[in-house]
């Protein structure tokens, strides 16, 4: 199947090393979360291993999650407080859950991850169908910088090891707004591919989607700390209301 219509295969690929060092410090996501939830009952799009929807639960909201991978599911089992959580297997484009929830977030990018734009229409179509009056959907991403997509193929050396090596390429499609990334690993075992597909959107596209399925921009930031977003900022923190 193709990474573009693969929602499994993030996690096939990287839930056994998904909670590293090099994911961010999930503090400033909960405490933004947390006021906008109260106690609240609450779904995280594609939950993954828990890295936000645990800490988030210990501060009093009932989290739910939408996850595609079992992979990741079975890593936030794994932890403490995992089995509490309700988690639905599906795709997050499909909302397959009734709710009524206060509040559903996406985050760290994610909602790139669905790489059609029908799939992200659908899925906040399906997140209003969810959510209280009034409720709030909440959106991280990143703002894309067409420096990044100068030219269609893009090659990067990604690290350089005595017994091993790797480099990024990206495949992008201005049109569609989508790229393939190929991360290729090369070392005595042979040269192993690491495939990741993304459709990008700036914020005043997702706003416009957001529109079309009820929802109503309320607040915008350029991170969790509600840094104020301004032209030059590299991401965004969403919250659209219903109504
Ligand atoms: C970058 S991780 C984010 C996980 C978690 N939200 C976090 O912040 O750590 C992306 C997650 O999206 C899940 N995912 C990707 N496409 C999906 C889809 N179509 N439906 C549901 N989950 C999906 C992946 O399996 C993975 O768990």
């Amino acid at each position: 199947m193709s990474v573009f219509d693969d929602p499994g295969l993030f996690g096939r690929l990287n839930a056994e090393n998904y909670d590293g060092p090099d994911n961010p410090d999930p503090a400033a996501a909960v405490d933004f979360l947390a006021d906008l939830a109260a106690d609240g009952r609450v779904l995280e799009l594609a939950i993954g291993t828990g890295r936000i929807a645990l800490p988030l639960a210990a501060r009093g909201p009932a989290v739910e999650g939408v996850e595609a991978s079992p992979e990741m599911v079975a890593k936030l089992r794994a932890k403490p407080g995992g089995d509490a959580i309700p988690v639905a297997i599906g795709d997050m484009a499909d909302v397959p859950v009734t709710g009524p929830y206060t509040m559903a977030y996406l985050v760290f990018n994610t909602l790139f991850n669905l790489v059609r734009a029908e799939r992200q229409a659908d899925c906040f179509r399906n997140v209003a169908r969810v959510l209280e009056p009034g409720g709030a959907f909440v959106i991280e991403t990143f703002v894309p910088d067409p420096a990044d997509f100068d030219r269609d193929e893009q090659v990067q050396p990604w690290w350089v090891a005595e017994d091993s090596a790797a480099i990024r390429l990206h495949r992008y499609d201005r049109t569609a707004q989508t790229f393939l990334r190929q991360t290729v690993t090369f070392d005595a075992a042979g040269v192993h591919l690491h495939p990741f597909a993304m459709r990008y959107m700036w914020p005043d596209q997702i706003d416009e989607m957001a529109g079309r399925a009820g929802f109503r921009l309320a607040e915008r930031y350029a991170d969790w700390d509600r840094t104020p977003f301004g032209p030059d900022s590299t991401s965004h923190v969403s919250v659209y209301r219903l109504g």
